[in-house]
Order: structure tokens, then C-alpha cells, then sequence
């Protein structure tokens, strides 16, 4: 095995056993950048640059590109992709009928942002239109417009473009910068720290103490944490990017030893997909290095759509295959006569002397102006979070 094949897998392989790593760059950049100029080209909203990006740097291993019919009916109606490995959310490139006429078989399409930037290029192998319903009712459990995910599916564009991708420019991230690494260097990073076993920690909320607790809970188990918050679109009541970023640095540096966390980005769109989102967040941290996951109360959920255990119980279908290893959390709370957070596990009191925790609450509370208590938030966290919501 060479030195970099031995980072690569040091803790974990990545998903179906190679780290795609579709980035250009040095001349052959300058070259594609020269010639992409005269390609036909497309505009992808915010949502379809992230999910150029994630392909691109390996996040998505083992896609290459954006899916074609075969894989995007497989993945919709049976949770896996053709080649038999589990997948659970389409990534696909949505674009009106109109621009779809425009593109041929064969073509190679540049792929701007709405802020004008040459983001990549597509090579087309195929175009085909899907039924919306259908994916909203299979993906997200629901047809109804009303919840955030299947809003955007019915927004979309009628037909999916399919094709591997390159990546020529990055978004830039400018504000995380010091917290933006690709899962290549977060294995190498895990690799430097020693890190043998590492759970991953996805949130788009900031840090509460029942999430504090379970991160920790893990930690007595394994060697590392990374923290690492989905920074991409999340919807509009949900607390900015930037703010949260803060927050989590506040409880790092606080209230976790040096050597026992990192903080990193996960630059994709929240799709509040519940139990499939659950199993795409599982399998994007398997290919950033981590050997463990975090699925606790109504992961990646939204409103009343999903099961407090849904996800957890959809996941565990999927466990062995997945390869990563499911941490499973019950609903944490803080307990007033046990002075300290718990679940139903741990606690025998009865449910009068419960706080219970959540983003919801976390972000209703700050709404109407009220101080967030030490047993929902650590003093330096709501600091923060009161400081930069007034400044928005
Ligand atoms: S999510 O949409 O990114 O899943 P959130 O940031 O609220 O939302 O949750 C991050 C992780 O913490 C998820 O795994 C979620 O299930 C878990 N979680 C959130 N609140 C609790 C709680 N009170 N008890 C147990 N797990 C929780």
C-alpha cells in the first residue's frame, strides 16, 4: 500500500472502496477553463453547486457525477444504487425543458453559479424527466408542499441532466476557511492526531446540551469527534451558518479537550429528509474518515413528518452495509432531580422534572428575546447566539 493509499484507509475505507476525487487543477485547469468558455452552458442554484462540490471532493464517493435514470430509479424506489451499494438520496441536476432542448448527448456543459462563477463542467450521458410525486412521497415520506424538501422537489426544473462531473473552481467558503477541509485531509488529519476510531456529528442547530451530551456519551468510546455542521442551504427560520460556526467554536474551546475534537464544515443543503437524509449523512462521514455516527432524536427531521425513532430504526436496516458503525441515541433531556442531562435510559424520575431540548425550542427562545437557561445552553454559547441573531 503507498503512504497516501495508507492515510486514505487508515480508519475507515470510503464508500464502495475509492475516494472520487474529480477536482482539477494546475494546467489542466487553466486548459479547461480556456475551452469551457465555448461549451453550452447552465446556471445551478445554490443547492446544485453544493452538490457539484461534495461529488468533486469525494464527499459523495462513489458517484463521479450527477446520476443517470438507472441509478436515480434504483436509489428512489430501493435505496441503493445499480451497482448494489446503499444510497439513499437522488443527487440529481435539475433543469427546465426548455434548457434540456438546448443540450445534446455528448455535450460537455460548463456549470456556472448564480454569482457568475465557472464552478465545473458536465459531461452529458443522458437526460430524462422523473415523476416529482413519486420521489417526494419515496424520499421524504410526504407529497405535501409544505415541508421544506419536497417544496424544492416540486420547484425543480422537469428534467435531470446525468453525467460525470469536474470540479474547476470552489466555492469559496471564505468565512470557514479555517474550518474547511475536504475528507482527504480530514483522514490525513485523523491519521496526524492518532485518531484510530472517530464519530461524526452532524447538526444544523447550534450546540445544545442534549447534543453535547451524546457527543460525549461517544466519546468515552471512541478517540475523536468531529463536530461537523451542514453549512449549505437550510431553511429560512433555521439559525445562519456564521452564527452557529461561532457557537461551535464557544463550546469546543470551552468545554472539550484540545486533542479530542475538530470542528469542520459539511458544505451541503439540508433536504430534512428524516431517515434517508439520516443514511446520506452516515455514508458522506464514512468518506470524510469517520468510523462512527451519531443518529439521535428525529434526525434530520422537520415538523411532525417523521417518527422520533424513524430514522433510527430505518438506518439500522441499512447498518451492515453501510460499514460505519451506528451510535443511537434516545431522546436526552435534562433532568431537574437528577441535576444533570439523561434519557429515559438513565433516569427514573417522572417527566414533570424534564427540560426538554431541541432546536425548535433553542431558536423559539431566542426569537422572542428570552435567555436561553444554563440547563439548555452553555452560558457561552447563548452569549453568542443573542450576539449575533440582534446583529443580523
Ligand atoms: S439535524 O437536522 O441536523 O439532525 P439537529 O442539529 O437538531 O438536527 O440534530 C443533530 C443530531 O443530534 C441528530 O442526530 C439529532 O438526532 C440529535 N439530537 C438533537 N436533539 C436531541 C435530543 N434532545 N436528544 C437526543 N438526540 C438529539
Amino acid at each position: 500500500m503507498s503512504k497516501n493509499e495508507e492515510v486514505i484507509n487508515y480508519t475507515i475505507q470510503p464508500h464502495g472502496g475509492e475516494l472520487i476525487n474529480r477536482v482539477v487543477e494546475g494546467e489542466e485547469r487553466e486548459r479547461l477553463i480556456k475551452e469551457a468558455s465555448s461549451y453550452k452552458s447552465i446556471t445551478l442554484n445554490p443547492w446544485g453547486i453544493s452538490d457539484l462540490e461534495l461529488i468533486g471532493i469525494g464527499g459523495f464517493s462513489p458517484l463521479t457525477g450527477f446520476m443517470n435514470k438507472a441509478d436515480y430509479t434504483k436509489v428512489v424506489e430501493d435505496t441503493h444504487l445499480e451497482n448494489g451499494l446503499v444510497w439513499s438520496i437522488p443527487i440529481t441536476l435539475p433543469v427546465s425543458e426548455e434548457e434540456a432542448n438546448q443540450l445534446e448527448i455528448g455535450d460537455d456543459i460548463a456549470l456556472y453559479g448564480e454569482d457568475g462563477e465557472l464552478y465545473g463542467t458536465l459531461k452529458l450521458e443522458e437526460k430524462y424527466t422523473y415523476d416529482k410525486e413519486k420521489e417526494a412521497k419515496l424520499v421524504y415520506g410526504t407529497t405535501e408542499e409544505q415541508h421544506p424538501g419536497v417544496k424544492k422537489v416540486y420547484e425543480k426544473g422537469n428534467v435531470y441532466l446525468a453525467g460525470p462531473i469536474q470540479l474547476i473552481n470552489r466555492p469559496k467558503h471564505d468565512e470557514f476557511s479555517d474550518y474547511h477541509l475536504d475528507p482527504s485531509e480530514t483522514r490525513q488529519l485523523f491519521h496526524d492526531l492518532g485518531w484510530k476510531t472517530v464519530v461524526g456529528f452532524q447538526t444544523r442547530n447550534p450546540v445544545h446540551r442534549a447534543h453535547e451530551y451524546i457527543q460525549k456519551s461517544a466519546l468515552e468510546i471512541v478517540d475523536g469527534l468531529l463536530l461537523n455542521p451542514l453549512v449549505g442551504e437550510t431553511k429560512s427560520d433555521d439559525i445562519p451558518a456564521d452564527v452557529r460556526m461561532e457557537s461551535y467554536q464557544a463550546i469546543l474551546k470551552n468545554y472539550f479537550p484540545e486533542n479530542r475534537a475538530r470542528l469542520v464544515i459539511y458544505p451541503a443543503a439540508m433536504r430534512y429528509a428524516g431517515p434517508r437524509e439520516a443514511i446520506l449523512h452516515a455514508t458522506v462521514r464514512k468518506n470524510y474518515g469517520c468510523t462512527h455516527f451519531i443518529v439521535g432524536r428525529d434526525h434530520a427531521g422537520v415538523g411532525d413528518y417523521y417518527g422520533t425513532y424513524e430514522a433510527q430504526e430505518f438506518i439500522t436496516q441499512f447498518e451492515d452495509e453501510l460499514d460505519i458503525q451506528i451510535l443511537k441515541f434516545e431522546h436526552a433531556f435534562y433532568c431537574e432531580a437528577c441535576g444533570n442531562m439523561a434519557t429515559a435510559k438513565t433516569c427514573p424520575h417522572d417527566a414533570s422534572q424534564h427540560l426538554h431540548l431541541s432546536g425548535t425550542k433553542v431558536r423559539e427562545k431566542l426569537r422572542n428575546g428570552e435567555s436561553l437557561p444554563t440547563q439548555f445552553s452553555r452560558p457561552e454559547v447563548a452569549e453568542v447566539l443573542i450576539r449575533g441573531l440582534r446583529e443580523k
